[in-house]
């Protein structure tokens, strides 16, 4: 199996190499080397040039990189790849930027057509501008195919074409691709060449038409990507909705990786989630959240513009409008997360709240404890962390700052305002703020009468 991926993409204005640029979060590039996997191939080697460093250094993937550092044309780009050809066998070529190939397709593909016989991926589409066409004779056998560069008036009327995605033959892959040539009009090794050399050799060329346009539609601009974005994320949401999801609006959602879901889950508009989300049963989801790499338990609550990310809720929390959990923020079940809060590499156990413009870091709040209005943890000197403890069963009056490393003992009470820089002992009140003064007899200075 050849991807091809080292064409520049000049129409994408950008200097991230096209394959590199992503749909649903992840490159087009490893979409397709996702797709190609599945299929169990004996190797997948992907032909990089343009930006190689950059696309080597970006796809994680287990593939055999090979190298075309000039682009002279796809028959020349697959040709670099020959040496790690088997000989025997057939060889599946994708294509990089034909990011939502699935493997139901290349399944067809693969079964079209015997080990010493060609198949060709087509579709018939309204316009055919810029691609190649599929010319038959009067049988309707496959003859060529002609690039539209090099295509008379008639030629340029047909209207299937070649979506690119090949299957060939190896026993005469070496010899076809060694008697390529470039006099045509954009003086490049076409790969689409070898169907003359197929006919010639009397090679029966299969062709297997898409089930749907986007599956073999190529992204040359970012109009397009934009296009198989959308598509794509309506294929997602669909698949949840079929499995339980309701999502108020399928268009105002978008998932870049993976969601799992218990029953009866419920999504608003405008959420996006990313990386690896978990939600168990009837989990709702306000409108306009963020959530990344989330496990949240049965029965939360999370309200209108959160933004959650790498954190763990159990059931039955309630969390915002407007709370944001950031990494290793570790929520126990009925924990109470309102707005203006954020929490960050904290745990808060069970049934504890902090419900109003706070900020809790490098902390860990007992059960049942309240966290009033306006409390900072001052987790920082400006070069160390350090942790706050905060006992079960606790109040923290508002406007407590708790200047860390510092413990506050089980219910324990800290007055409004307080700036607590010690141990705060159990079951006591402990107030540490200037006492209010009135000073008798002072006078507000006036302005002079003019
Ligand atoms: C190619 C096909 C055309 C088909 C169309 C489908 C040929 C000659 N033409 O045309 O029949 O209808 O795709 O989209 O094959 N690439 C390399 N190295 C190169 C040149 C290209 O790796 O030297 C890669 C590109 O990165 C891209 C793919 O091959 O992923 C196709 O190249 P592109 O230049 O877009 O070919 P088209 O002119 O679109
Ligand atoms: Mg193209």
């Amino acid at each position: 199996m050849v991807i091809l991926a080292a064409g520049r993409g000049t129409r994408m204005y950008s200097d991230t190499p096209k394959v590199l640029h992503q749909i649903a979060g992840k490159s087009m590039l490893a979409h397709v080397i996702t797709t190609a996997t599945k299929l169990n191939p004996q190797g997948v080697y992907v032909v990089v040039g343009h930006g190689k460093q950059m696309v080597r250094a970006t796809v994680d993937a287990n593939v055999q990189w090979v190298e075309q550092n000039e682009q002279l044309g796809t028959g020349h780009a697959v040709k670099m790849a020959l040496p790690y050809l088997p000989k025997i066998g057939k060889t599946l070529i994708l294509y990089g930027d034909v990011p939502l190939i699935d493997e139901e397709t290349l399944q067809q593909l693969l079964q079209a057509a015997s080990d010493n016989e060609v198949a060709v991926l087509t579709d018939i589409l309204d316009d055919a501008t810029g691609y190649g066409r599929i010319k038959r004779d009067e049988e309707g056998n496959v003859c060529a195919i002609v690039e539209e560069k090099d295509a008379d008036n008639a030629e340029k009327a047909i209207r299937e074409i070649n979506t690119g995605i090949l299957l060939l033959p190896n026993v005469y892959l070496s010899d076809w691709l060694n008697a390529l040539s470039n006099r045509n009009a954009q003086q490049e090794y076409y790969l689409t060449d070898v169907i003359d050399l197929a006919v010639k050799n009397n090679i029966k060329i299969h062709t297997v038409a898409v089930r749907a346009h986007h599956l073999a539609a190529g992204v040359n601009n970012l109009v397009q990507l934009a296009q198989l974005e959308r598509v794509f994320q309506q294929m997602q949401a669909e698949k949840l909705m079929r499995e339980g999801l309701t999502l108020r609006d399928a268009q105002r959602f978008d998932l870049r990786g993976c969601l799992k879901m218990g029953r009866d889950c419920v999504v608003d508009i405008n959420v996006l989630m990313e990386g690896d989300c978990i939600l168990g049963n009837r989990v709702q989801i306000g409108a306009n959240c963020v959530l990344k790499n989330v496990q949240i338990g049965d029965g939360c609550v999370i309200r209108p513009f959160s933004h959650l990310e790498n954190c763990v809720v159990g059931k039955d929390a309630q969390i915002g409008p407007f709370s944001r959990l950031r990494p290793d923020a570790q929520l126990e079940d009925e924990v109470h997360i309102g707005n203006f809060v954020e929490v960050k590499k904290s745990t808060l156990k069970k049934g504890s709240k902090v419900n109003h413009l706070s900020y809790i870091g490098d902390a860990t709040v007992g059960e049942q404890s309240n966290i009033g209005a306006g409390t900072i943890t001052c987790n920082y000197d400006g070069v160390n962390k350090y942790q706050t403890i905060v006992g079960k069963d606790v109040r923290i009056g508002s406007g407590t700052m708790l200047v860390a490393p510092v413990e506050v003992g089980d219910k324990a009470t800290t007055g409004a305002g307080s700036v607590i820089t010690k141990y705060c002992p159990p079951n006591q009140l402990t107030v540490g703020r200037a006492r209010q003064a009135t000073i008798e007899g002072w006078e507000r200075p006036e302005k002079e009468q003019k």
